[in-house]
């Protein structure tokens, strides 16, 4: 099957909505998705993006000149003091019927040009405990699994606890 890759462009943000509500509907927190195609367009396409995407395409089955998104990576750079430029891979996803074509592996490909090309000194990003099959497809391709192995453990303050740490808003 013949497909393309390239970058996301605003006219994307519907297709990657749409992939991120399949992804989220894969690890059963579909709930959880409260973003719009509104923050994608703002959060990734103005002065300065908070997100990158990567899109894989290919023609339309039954059409001569429609194209389906039916894969993406979304990605940022974060910098870590020991080691410098990481890229952080937030989201990647394929169709169901899409998978098992080499796509992943070509967009992993891609990634890692452009962590190359950036001087990036690696690529982080977390896997549901549960997700055995992409634990191993990450694994077979080298990645390291630092809960296990260095024992680090993954928090957030929800904007709850953000709110009582902040400067109150003035009356
Ligand atoms: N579905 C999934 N994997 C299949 C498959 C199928 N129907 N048939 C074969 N595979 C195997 C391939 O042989 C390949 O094995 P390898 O690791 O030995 O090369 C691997 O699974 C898939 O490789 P590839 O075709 O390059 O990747 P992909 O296009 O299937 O994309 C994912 C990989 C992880 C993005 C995709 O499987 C996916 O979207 N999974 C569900 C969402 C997910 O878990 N995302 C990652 C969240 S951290």
């Amino acid at each position: 099957m013949e497909y393309t890759l390239r970058k996301a462009e605003p006219r994307d943000v519907s297709d990657i909505l749409r992939l991120v509500k399949e992804l989220a509907k894969y690890e059963e927190m579909e709930h959880q998705v409260r973003l719009t195609e509104k923050d994608l367009l703002e959060d990734g396409f103005g002065d300065t993006p908070f997100y990158h995407c990567i899109i894989a395409e290919t023609q339309e089955e039954n059409s001569s000149d429609d194209l389906k998104v039916m894969g993406f990576a979304m990605y940022y750079f974060t910098y870590d003091p020991w080691v410098g430029k990481q890229l952080y891979l937030e989201e990647f996803y394929v169709m169901d019927e899409y998978r098992g074509m080499g796509i992943g592996s070509d967009i992993l490909r891609h990634l890692s040009d452009l962590a190359m090309k950036t001087r990036c000194s690696g690529m982080m990003f977390v896997v549901a405990e549960n997700n055995e099959s992409s634990v191993n497809f990450y694994k077979r391709r080298g990645a390291e699994d630092l809960s296990q192995e260095e024992g680090w453990r993954l928090f957030r303050f929800d904007k709850d606890s953000l709110v009582k740490m902040a400067t109150p808003a003035e009356e």
